[in-house]
């Protein structure tokens, strides 16, 4: 990995479940890189392996599964001198693993009941990664944690502070989880679907409130969602992963004006565009996402794709191609232009 400024390289990543019934290869060949205080949209088809990739970052994969192999090269560095690891060679439980996780990436996800403990306060859930990976004595922990509530637009912090998750409505924990993810100021914040269960209003403001922070805070983050509206306003890059494997990766405006994997143009026509009214005419992608036990031959999109070359897609699985311009596609109708 160079050191242009990049914070996260994952290269060829590959995540499977074992289980009786046969091998989901959940993800399967993710390749992707991002830049330090940018936003990467992850998108693609719901059980795609969206999930799975971002908590193989963080090791955070449990039997039956396991990460079988790949690279996640992160720059932990505080400076301009690289200090690059691949985290997939950290021991689990070891303290090189525990010290990024909460500390130089955190996670927030979709529902903040899961994340949040209904037995402890918010201030002591805010706190303790505080407490565990700074000098901070409890008082300066406390005083951060209000500073932090304030700052994620939560009315009267020095008493929600005291307050329970059941105490608190959904917007208001997702705050309180987005305060709680921050509180070691992390280099890069993965968001899971982090406004899904929330209504338009609060999801607005959530998304508004995490540019804000970032800006505030310089960490890049990395927004894992179903929503290209969402993709279009707030990303930088985006990566579009199709049966656990990265399918292409471009700039926002690139991807969205000029699309190049089969499955990237056919996942934009089956969402409406913005200004054009209702009467547009919307393409569900054809076909559905196979099995998870029966990956098709060659090119895993190959069955669902308008663009197939008969003969060749069936069994070539293409590799992942870097254009002259620096985007990178897998498809065999784009390998002879390789850079
Ligand atoms: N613990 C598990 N055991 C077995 N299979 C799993 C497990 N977790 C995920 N999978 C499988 O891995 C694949 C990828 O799942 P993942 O949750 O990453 O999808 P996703 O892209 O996040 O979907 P969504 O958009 O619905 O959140 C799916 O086929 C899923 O069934
Ligand atoms: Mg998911």
């Amino acid at each position: 990995m160079d050191s242009h400024g990049l914070l996260l390289q994952v290269k060829d990543l590959r995540t499977h479940f074992f289980l009786r019934e046969g091998t989901v290869r959940a993800v399967d060949g993710v390749d992707f890189t991002l830049t330090r205080r940018s936003t990467i949209g992850i998108v693609g088809e719901s059980g795609c392996g969206k999930s799975v990739m971002a908590y193989s970052i963080l090791q955070l994969i449990t039997k039956p599964g396991r990460i079988v192999s790949g690279n996640v090269f992160f720059d932990r560095s505080d400076n301009d001198t690289p200090d690059i690891v691949d985290l997939t060679s950290f021991k689990e439980n070891s303290p090189q693993l525990r010290a990024v996780r909460g500390k130089d990436i955190s996670l927030i996800f979709q529902e903040p009941m899961n994340s949040l403990s209904p037995v402890h306060t918010i201030g002591d859930q805010i706190t303790e990664g505080m407490l565990l990976h700074t000098k901070m004595t409890k008082a300066e922990a406390t005083k951060e944690a209000i500073d932090l509530l304030r700052e994620v637009g939560i009315p009267k912090p020095e008493e929600r502070i005291n307050n329970y998750t059941f105490q608190l409505s959904g917007g208001m924990r997702q705050r309180a989880m987005i305060a709680a993810a921050l509180a070691c100021s992390p280099k890069l914040l993965i968001a899971d679907e982090p406004t899904t269960a929330l209504d338009v209003t609060t999801q607005a403001q959530i998304l508004d409130l995490l540019k804000k922070l970032q800006e505030h805070f310089g960490m890049a983050i990395m927004l894992i969602t179903h929503d290209l509206g969402v993709v279009a306003e707030t990303c930088d890059e985006v990566v579009v992963m199709y049966l656990g494997e990265v399918v292409e990766q471009a700039a926002v405006d690139q991807l969205f004006h000029d699309p190049l994997h089969p499955y990237t143009q056919a996942l934009l026509k089956s969402v409406p565009k913005l200004g054009y009214g209702r009467k547009q005419k919307l393409d569900p992608i054809r076909g559905s996402i196979p099995d998870p036990f029966s990956r098709p031959t060659g090119c895993p999109f190959h069955e669902r794709c308008e663009k197939r070359i008969v003969g060749k897609c069936e069994v070539i699985h293409p590799k992942l191609t870097t254009l002259p311009d620096g985007r990178t596609v897998r498809c065999l109708l784009y390998e002879d232009q390789e850079s």
